[in-house]
């Protein structure tokens, strides 16, 4: 794919990865895109701004004002497709994760209406700092793209994490990039997520280990491509990207309700939850005392939220669901599959040690009436960027499930 025609913001910070900066830019102008770029002051130091404004065909910025003028800040971020910042360096990455705005290009950042992508680029121990993760994550959850880093020689003369994607891997990136963000731009997405508490008495309820981590980065995803997100979401401490429109429930019923009331005016709905299966029947208004007797719970069933979703589901929506086996699992799935009217099962087997509760990566196959996948272990949030576009095209493939459909 080419570039043509497409406007891509670089930003440079002060990294020795930046004299990656210069193929980087050659390479995107030669793919047909416009390029401006801004510069930290910092990163003029390692690179010359003349060898990148002959390559951009374009003057270099950095300061905020020049010559008594100001350079303005807003309408780079508006012009732009895409701002990729390459390389990122430790300081500029804490000062975009707590909103510092000392040169041009972290004005230029906050006030971005853009995609904004960034490829960082560090020492191994810092790579691996604390606060560097923190800040890469708080990016990330905020809608920003972090590229990967690569292993091998680094500035210090070490060998270890920490080298900035070479120039190559980032136009192709941009390329995947550009081929896929909008495909779900005008659908809308329901989502459900985490586990649900029961209550037994104000104080106990009957709960599960669900973190809600592999729907909230389903969430992420559907919006990244472009899609109108709720997310449905039971108790957990995880935060949720900030354009994802996210309603918190406790209970199964609860859930329920709110799936029922959205579901109508949804076109994709995917159940990752881990809705308790049952409920104590009764819940006691005050603490229950404990005696010497035993105590026992009578337990009444919850509803299948994504059974229900199945069996309302009109022809043009899509019901994904998710399974967790312990035997039998590609049988148990496709069973799932059909029971429950589902167009896709997404299966993660506790067998495999990486998948499963509070894990951060997962092993899924995605089981659809006419096809079994598997996939390879990998992070949840990458699994969630493949999950989203594989049911983006979804539609436009044969095996959709309308058996059931109403
Ligand atoms: O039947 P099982 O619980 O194994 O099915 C799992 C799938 O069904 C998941 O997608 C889960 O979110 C959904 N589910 C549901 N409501 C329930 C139970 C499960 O939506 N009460």
């Amino acid at each position: 794919m080419s570039l043509s025609g497409k406007k891509i913001l670089v930003g440079v910070t002060a990294s020795i990865a930046a004299y990656k900066t210069i193929l980087l830019t050659r390479l995107l102008v030669k793919a047909g895109a416009e390029v401006k770029i801004i510069m930290t002051p910092a990163a003029e130091n390692f690179v010359s701004r003349l060898v990148l404004s002959t390559l951009s065909k374009n003057p270099v910025v950095s300061a905020l004002a020049t010559d008594g003028s100001w350079s303005n800040h807003v309408m780079l971020g508006r012009w732009a497709d895409v701002f990729i910042v390459a390389p990122l360096s430790c300081n500029t990455l804490a000062k975009m994760a707590t909103g510092l705005c000392d040169n041009m290009l972290l004005a230029t950042y906050l006030s971005a209406t853009c995609p904004i992508v960034v490829a960082p680029a560090m020492d191994e121990d810092m790579w691996y700092h604390e606060t560097t993760s923190k800040n890469l994550s708080f990016l990330s959850r905020h809608g920003k793209h972090i590229l990967k880093v690569a292993s091998g020689e680094l500035a210090s003369g070490l060998n270890g994490m920490g080298r900035m994607m070479e120039p190559e891997d980032i136009i192709s990136w941009v390329e995947t990039f550009f081929g896929q963000q909008l495909l779900l731009v005008g659908k809308k997405v329901l989502i459900t997520a985490g586990p649900t508490y029961e209550p037994i008495d104000p104080v106990r309820f009957i709960g599960n280990h669900s973190s809600g981590l592999m729907g909230i980065e389903i969430a992420r995803a559907c919006s990244q491509l472009g899609a109108q997100v709720t997310l449905v979401l039971g108790p957990t401490s995880l935060p949720v990207s900030d354009n994802v429109v996210t309603i918190k429930v406790n209970t199964a019923e609860e859930m329920f309700a709110v799936c029922q009331q959205h579901f109508g005016a949804n076109d994709i709905a995917i159940m990752t939850a881990a809705v308790a299966d049952y409920r104590p029947e009764n819940v006691a208004s005050e603490k229950i005392k404990k005696d010497d007797s035993e105590f026992t719970i009578r337990m009444v069933r919850n509803p299948d939220i994504l059974a229900w979703a199945g069996a309302q589901k009109r022809a043009n929506q899509l019901v994904v669901g998710f399974a967790l086996e312990t035997e039998n699992e590609v049988a148990n799935a496709k069973a799932k599959l059909d029971k429950k009217s589902a167009d896709l099962i997404v299966l993660n087997s506790l067998r495999d040690v990486e998948a499963g509760f509070g894990k951060q990566t997962n092993k899924v196959s995605l089981i659809t009436p006419s096809n079994v996948v598997e996939w390879p272990t990998n992070s949840k949030a990458v699994i969630a960027d493949q999950l989203a576009k594989y049911i983006a095209e979804m539609p436009s493939k044969e095996h959709v499930n309308t058996a059931h459909s109403a």
